[in-house]
């Protein structure tokens, strides 16, 4: 099934990816591979160059480049940013949202209208590390257990309700790149995971607490 045109009825996300655009990959490879049901209604990014849109061109995405530059001159600049893209967001009727190694910070116009409706990816077991160079500062810090967490966006930067972490081991002699590349394997298990709960209606936010209803064990879906 082409990542982009999924069945109707299937969650409908848009990824918002500044760079490299791995976790996309990881995530298109599961739709194609039928292990995530779901549709990537569009891929946007705030760089023209990102490699990200390109994977998405190369599966058959719809992918935009929204250039932030004229809304850089403006009071609320950042906002106003927002608004644009929560408009492209609508257009493509978005359900869900996931950032994937998009750089910027994202404001309250874009996190108010898709509360608990947007992921991000972070490259350390929050709350520890947040912020950028997550695996430097754990290699820094001497930590035994480095890994990655996927959790709903809130206002605080990395801070949000946890739906998944995974852990590795920081192994001696480790570089920030080895360290970095044994986290990532992680993520690309982990944030396609996580996007199928969302689309199976399996988890329930409650305060701090991501709940993860399983099929059998806790009864029917709370939101159906
Ligand atoms: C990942 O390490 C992710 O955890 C972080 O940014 C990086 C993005 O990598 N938020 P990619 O663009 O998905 O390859």
């Amino acid at each position: 099934m082409p990542p982009g045109e999924g069945q109707a009825g299937q969650l409908r996300i848009g990824v918002l990816a500044s760079g490299r655009g791995s976790n996309l990959q990881a995530i298109i490879d599961a739709i194609e591979a039928g292990t995530l049901r779901a549709t990537i209604a569009l891929v946007l990014s705030n760089k023209q160059d990102a490699q990200a849109l390109e994977r998405a061109r190369h599966h058959g995405c719809s992918d935009v480049f929204l250039d932030p530059k004229p809304y850089a001159g403006q009071p609320d600049s950042r906002e106003a940013y927002d608004r644009a893209i929560l408009d492209v967001l609508k257009k493509h009727e978005v359900e869900l949202v996931v950032l994937a190694g998009y750089m910027k910070i994202v404001t309250p116009v874009l996190i108010k209208a898709y509360e608990n409706r947007m992921m991000n990816i972070h490259p350390s077991l929050l709350p520890s590390f947040p912020g950028l160079e997550a695996q430097k500062k754990a290699l820094d810090w001497g930590v035994k257990l480095a890994g990655c967490t996927v959790h709903f966006v809130t206002e605080g930067v990395d801070e949000g309700p946890i739906i998944i972490q995974a852990a590795v081991p920081v192994l001696e002699g480790d570089t920030t790149e080895a360290l970095s590349a044994r986290i990532l394997e992680q993520e690309h298990r982990i944030y396609p995971q996580a996007i199928q709960l969302y689309a199976e209606r399996r988890l329930q936010v409650e305060g701090r607490r991501v709940r993860v209803f399983g099929l059998s064990a806790s009864g029917p879906s709370p939101r159906t």
